[in-house]
This record gives structure tokens, sequence and C-alpha cells, in this order.
């Protein structure tokens, strides 16, 4: 078979070297000798110029008649030339169209909703590809440091009998003439988990019927979750900033240009590597808060205004500790010096992205469980299995789950959480 060279290496090339490409074309005019055509694969763009005296004429016409997005095969010759994209074009020896495109809807200017509805073509423009390389880049180094460290990549079941993150948000899914849940986190299984294999931790999808539309929620969404027996609250709020640092570090390795191209300037990103990043208390956060003219009581959670108050003071993530236990989900324990505290963690992101980690301690006591448990109107007996962790062999442990989508939105600077997933699903999109 042909030897093909992507895109990005054919523009290492020298002047006269044969090279052998295939993409889709990604712009193109011609005039009565000549096409320029800007080809596109995963790697990057070039231009092609297909000159009449030099194709066979069904190829030269080929060339001039394809519009964007036909799938084409080349041969050429580069030639060195300032003025093109990537200061290299190909003057085509050979130009064969595989599949002449229709007219594709997608041109300049479209509306937002629009490019949702055509998500499955959009998904090819320069932009949702740049996101999506930058994505495996992330999941990678989320794998590469548990692993690193020791952790056993474990998976839980996506159906599950009960919520662990509040009942409003479950999705329902009927379970033969019964009915089950879809996950909103593994954490309840990483518990059984750690009694086995002590450190583990899982990058999977989640849900939540978020009935709020915002530009930070997400239906289906990927979270990155670790569990650890024998760790308290403050080891796992140091791993969740270790962890971060260590994907962030990744990103400006291979991603420099990409993120550049989304425009965000990766010198923001690198500033923060050898920073410290402060852990405060959720009652300190509400001094600072009141300093500036916001008043929120005790028991209040941080609204996104607030959230958005607070990090003007801080220019690092921050994780804000001791969050009110009784706003909180039935799992976290009261901190035993202060019995209205809950030994939880939130990491906020800078730049108004909000919240990208959410974590705790694990309550092991069974009386405190089940008074949370029937506080937030749910029936203790469904949780036998989960109590049961705490009546064999209980070891003090913590864990934590980072949104991957929010943590991508705000490496990339991105507008809205939607960008950073393929297909995304809200309370007003579950298609295409
Ligand atoms: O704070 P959350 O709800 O924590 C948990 O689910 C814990 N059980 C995790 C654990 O301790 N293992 O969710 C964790 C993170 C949030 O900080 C946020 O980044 C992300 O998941 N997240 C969402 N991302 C997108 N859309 C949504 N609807 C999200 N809900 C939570
Ligand atoms: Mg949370």
């Amino acid at each position: 078979m042909a030897d093909y060279q992507k895109i990005a290496h054919a523009l290492q090339k020298s002047e006269g070297e044969p090279v052998h490409i295939r993409g889709w074309i990604y712009r193109t005019r011609s005039s009565g000798k000549l096409a320029f055509v800007v080809v596109r694969d995963e790697s990057t763009i070039i231009q092609v110029v297909a000159e009449k005296e030099r194709l066979p004429d069904e190829e030269f016409a080929g060339a001039q008649k394809a519009l964007i997005e036909s799938s084409v095969d080349i041969e050429g010759l580069i030639h060195e030339d300032e003025r093109a994209p990537g200061g290299r074009e190909i003057h085509a020896t050979s130009f064969r169209v595989i599949q002449f495109a229709e007219d594709f809807p997608i041109t300049e200017d479209h509306s937002t909703e629009f490019l949702l509805d055509n998500r499955h073509l959009w998904l090819r423009s320069r932009r949702l590809t740049t996101i999506m390389k930058i994505r495996h880049t992330v999941v990678g180094a989320i794998h590469e440091f548990f692993r690193s460290r020791g952790f056993y990549e474990f998976h839980p079941p996506i159906l599950q009998p009960s919520q662990c993150e509040g009942g409003a948000t479950l999705f329902e899914v009927k379970y033969y003439g019964d009915t089950t849940y879809l996950s909103q986190s593994w954490q309840l299984y990483a518990e059984a988990a750690v009694f086995a294999l002590e450190r583990v931790y899982d990058v999977a999808p989640t849900f939540r019927a978020e009935r709020s539309k915002t530009s930070r929620h997400l239906s289906e969404f990927w979270m990155a979750e670790m569990e650890a027996a024998w760790m308290e609250l403050d080891e796992a709020t140091q791993y969740a900033k270790d962890e971060i640092k260590f994907v962030l570090r990744r990103v400006l390795e291979h991603h420099e240009r990409d993120l550049a191209y989304l425009g965000r300037d990766p010198e923001i990103l690198r500033a923060l590597l050898d920073k410290e990043w402060p852990t405060i208390k959720y009652r300190e956060a509400l001094e600072v808060l009141a300093e500036h003219g916001m008043d929120v009581p005790f028991g209040k959670d941080l609204r996104t205004l607030e959230e958005e108050e607070l990090m003007r003071h801080f220019d690092t993530p921050v994780v804000v500790t001791h969050y009110p236990k009784e706003t909180m989900a039935f799992y976290k324990p009261r901190d035993p010096q202060h019995p209205d505290e809950a030994l939880c963690f939130d990491m906020l992101a800078p730049e108004g992205y909000g919240e990208i980690v959410g974590g705790s301690q694990r309550s092991t006591d069974i009386e405190e469980l089940m008074e949370s448990l029937e506080q937030q109107g749910e029936d203790p007996r469904n949780y036998e299995w989960y109590l049961d962790l705490r009546r064999y062999g209980s070891v003090p442990h913590s864990g934590y789950g980072v949104g991957v989508e929010r943590l991508l939105a705000w490496i990339c600077a991105l507008d809205n959480i939607k960008d950073a997933i393929a297909f995304p699903r809200t309370v007003t999109r579950k298609s295409p």
C-alpha cells in the first residue's frame, strides 16, 4: 500500500521532496488553470496547488469541482512558500477525490444551537478537534498520575439501586419491570473496593439530571475519581492539588500551540505550577465574602456569584474545606472539633470556572450515616450493604472526584462546558 504522511509531517519536508497525504478539503478556490485546495487531516492543514498543466484532465476537473469536506488523496512535491499556511504547499502530481461531498451545511456565522444540531459534522472543526486532543491528554495524564502512585483502576457498576449525591438528580432507568438509576458517582462502590485494593481510581461516565441551564452543568459527564483507605482529609486535598498540577504539566508539554489556537494563554497555566495553592475553610471564605459586602449566613451553599467573588481574591485554584454538615451528602462526616462542619472539600478554579473537584473524608459512624440518610428522606435499609463496610474492619478513608469537562473547560478557557465533550447532553439536548 501507498505510504502516507500526516500533513504535519509533510510540512517538515524541504523544497522538491515528494509527499503523499490524504484528508478532507478545508477551503478551496479556483481560477481557470489553477485550484488552491487547503486540505486538513487530524494533524493540521496544508495548501495544495492543482495545476491544469501538471494533472490528467479528469483529476484537474475533480480538484476544481470538489466542494469542502470532500475526501481526497494527493501526491505532489513540496514547495516552500512563505505565504502558504505553515510556510509550505504541495504542488500536486496526483489529485484523487475519494468522495465528492454534497454542499456542507456548516458555512460561517452559525448559531450555537445550529452547530449543536450538526455536532456530528462540527466535530471536524479545528476547534473541536483541538479540544478533543487536549481531552485525550488530560484523561491520559489522570491515568498516569494514579497508576504511577500505586492506585488500581477499579470499575463500579453504572446501574445503581440508590443515590449517592441526592435523589433530585437521579436518572431513572427501567429495569425488567423494576427501576434502577444511572450512576451519579462511583463512590459508594469505591468505598467497598478500598477494603480489597486500598487505593483505587477510575474515569467514567456520570449522570445527573441537572435541570438548571448553566454553562457548567451537563447531564452526562465524565468524572475521574479516587478513593483511598487510611487517608484523611488533608492528604486527599493534597492529592487533588498534585493531580491537577500533574495534568496541567502534561497539557503544557504537549499542547502549547493548541492552547494558543483556542485563545488560552499557556503562560497563565504555567504560572500556577510553582505556586502554592491555598486551602481555606468555608468559614474563612465567608469572611472574605463579608469583607466585600456579600453576607452569606453559615449553612448556605456558595452560589456561582459568591464563588466568583471569592476567587477574585486568589490567582490560583483554591481548596475550600469544612462546608456546613447539614447541606452535605450523607456520607460526609462531622468534624469532631466543629460538629456543624463536615470533613469535606471542593477545589475552585480561577477565572470564574467554579468547582472542579469535590471530595471528602467518609463517615465511618453507622449512627451518623443512618441519621443523615433519614434526614434526606432515604431508607437506611437500602444502604445496608454500604453500612456493612463500617462493620467489618472499617478504616478512615477519603476520596474525591474531578469533573473532566469542568477541568477541560478551565484549561482551554471555554465559554461553555458543552465544548468540552464531543456530544453534550443537557436538559434541552439529547441528540445527535
Ligand atoms: O462534587 P460532586 O458531586 O462529588 C461527588 O460526586 C463525589 N461522590 C465524588 C467523590 O468524592 N468521589 O462531583 C464531583 C465533580 C464536581 O466537582 C464537578 O467538577 C463535577 O464532578 N460535576 C459536574 N460536571 C459537569 N456537569 C455536572 N452536572 C456536574 N456535577 C458535578
Ligand atoms: Mg460538589
